[in-house]
């Protein structure tokens, strides 16, 4: 049996519930642009929200964190992994939750007590030094000299960014083949961190003050690649089960041996399957020059390249053959990956073409202005951006191989007189960080609820929510309609949601069985998604929908609903950007 399945069916003896991987584009959190931990999509659940499958959780959780997309080529480096996790919500705490953790690595994994080690939280100004914790390891058999305590690295996930956040205990093990040393240094790199305990009781608002949770939650997780590779006894996580069917089709299609090109090979392996995982996602991302899209494109754009140094004719259906393999092997854990199987192929090759089209040119252009040795400048940078479709990053990949600088301020400000472009988008805010539902989100959320409402009710029944988006300065709607709104319609719009908000109506939640609510005409955009008992919100008899919220408790907290603006968002999908101001 694989490590998912042992993970999950060991917490399921300890009664959790299994719930579904949540998509890896967050739906109601804006301050990401993918889920990058397993927690995230429980944000609200570990805030106090009532989760519909009760106390005790465990998944695995899709995460994509692109903050290091350009280390990927060493040997642990991934921009797309699975996260194990188990979750107690207001339920069990310390004593459970490590007694869990120890008997899973001993007797399921059956990893010697020699080889493991953990580090527990010191005590700083908000919490003292954990000393249950530290007990609680050493009464199940880890020594002393194996337990270290810090302040930084075991507070998750920092000191600095504001939202959930509490001590932590994170397990290790010894990688090496050298002998054990007695005294556990977690800055030994032969010390490898398999897990992670959250105690998550605390709130750090965005004032910088830290708020005690209504429950005291554990949050855990575990990374697949990288314990998989651990447990198999590789140094290189690339040479594990996960990675290997994927390198043979690439070392097929190059007619190249992995130990001679390990740097490429593993970008396309690792870009390719992240790729194939976003693409399939339901909110079916496109490549683009924006946001997530442009993440895609960036994948996509750099394993082309790492293709080409491989010697791989571009022109032959080599993607298509790697994805394959990849939709192979993960269609059983993600049914998404099944439903959307022609997409993601069509993804990969239409970029591939468009990419591929101008790629030499590119390249001979770069080459012109990088022959003499010369910094690339701004205005190269974004001509080849714009005219070539080379990300920034690819050009800086290419000088970084020649040695050479790109002026990336000098890029960003021609990009910035060019194009306006989503807040996103801009290259500071590829950043992870888990936020907060604070007050202005929550009113944003139930706005979207009634502009969700008024649209159907202006432009048809059958106008949907196809994906929305929300900041502290505004809430971004996309739905489809096959045509611009008019002026008159936009107003109608407005004025609707502005006749609900004045009318006071309040918001209120049940919870019933998913058939029961489907029976009941409430809206939903991902079915598959939710569990078998979900909540419900309505808005007076005015908007029924399946949702996790949270919400206001009625209309009139929103203030007044403005549209900014109406755009095309994709082929017969329309986006609305919009702000609530004070009356
Ligand atoms: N949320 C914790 C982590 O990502 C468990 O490490």
């Amino acid at each position: 049996m694989n490590l998912k399945d042992l993970y999950i069916n060991f917490f399921k003896e300890k009664k959790h519930k299994q719930i579904p991987s949540a998509p890896v584009v967050p739906e109601n959190d804006n301050t990401v642009l993918f889920n990058t931990a397993g927690m995230q999509p429980l944000i609200p659940y570990l805030m106090g929200q009532p989760h519909p499958y009760g106390t005790r959780l465990v998944d695995y959780q899709k995460c994509v964190r692109t903050n290091d997309l350009d280390e990927v080529g060493d040997s642990f480096h991934h921009t797309f992994f699975e996260m194990l996790g188990n979750w107690s919500l207001g339920d069990y705490f310390k004593k459970e939750a490590i007694t869990w953790s120890f008997e899973f690595l001993t007797q399921v994994l059956n990893i010697p007590v020699e080889r493991l080690a953990v580090t527990i939280f010191a005590g700083n100004e908000i919490a003292p030094m954990d000393e249950e914790t530290k007990k609680l390891w050493m009464d199940l058999g880890i020594k002393e000299e194996r337990i270290c305590a810090t302040k930084e690295d075991n507070w998750w996930p920092n000191l600095e960014l504001p939202g959930l956040c509490g001590p932590d205990t994170e397990m290790f093990y010894w990688r090496s083949d050298d002998d054990i040393p007695d005294k556990f240094d977690p800055e030994d790199e032969r010390w490898v961190e398999i897990w992670n305990d959250v105690f998550m009781q605390y709130n750090h608002n965005e004032d910088g003050t830290i708020a005690e949770l209504p429950k005291k939650n554990v949050d855990t997780g575990m990374g697949v690649e990288r314990t998989t590779a651990i447990l198999e006894g590789k140094n290189d996580n690339y040479e594990s089960s996960i990675w290997q069917p994927i390198i043979k089709i690439i070392e097929d299609v190059s007619k190249q041996k992995y130990v001679d090109n390990k740097k490429s090979m593993r970008i396309i392996a690792d870009h390719l399957r992240t790729a194939v995982f976003i693409s399939a996602d339901p909110s079916l991302i496109k490549p683009s020059n924006v946001g997530q899209g442009y993440i895609l494109r960036r994948l996509i754009r750099r394993a082309i390249r790492h293709a080409k140094t491989l010697g791989i004719d571009i022109n032959s259906n080599w993607e298509e053959q790697i994805a394959l393999k990849i939709l192979e092997m993960y269609e059983e854990y993600y049914k998404e990956l099944k439903d959307n199987h022609q997409i993601v192929l069509d993804v990969l090759k239409n970029e591939k073409v468009k990419f591929n089209r101008t790629l030499e040119k590119g390249i001979r252009e770069f080459n012109k202005v990088a022959k003499n040795n010369k910094d690339i400048d701004g205005i190269t940078a974004f001509h080849l951006f714009d005219t070539y479709g080379f990300p920034l990053e690819l050009t800086e990949e290419l000088a970084g191989e020649l040695g050479l600088k790109v002026d990336v301020e000098g890029f960003k400000k021609k990009f910035k007189e060019h194009q306006e472009l989503s807040r996103t988008a801009s290259a500071g805010q590829f950043k992870g960080g888990l936020g907060g539902h604070g007050e202005i989100e929550t009113k944003y959320h139930t706005a979207t609820h009634l502009l969700n409402a008024a649209l159907k009710e202006v432009i048809g029944k059958d106008t949907h929510q196809r994906g929305s988006n929300i900041t502290e300065q505004r809430m971004r709607f996309d739905f489809n309609c096959d045509h611009k709104l008019t002026d008159e319609e936009k107003q109608k719009v407005e004025d609707l949601v502005n006749k609900w908000i004045d009318a006071e109506i309040d918001v209120t939640k049940e919870e019933m069985s998913k058939d029961e609510a489907l029976a009941s005409g409430a809206e939903c955009m991902f079915i598959e998604k939710y569990p078998d008992r979900v909540t419900v919100y309505s808005i007076g008899k005015i908007s029924k929908e399946l949702c996790g919220g949270p919400h206001v408790k009625n209309t009139k907290e929103l203030g007044k609903f403005k549209i900014k603006k109406e755009e095309s968002s994709s082929a017969g999908v329309r986006r609305i950007k919009a702000v609530l101001q004070d009356d």
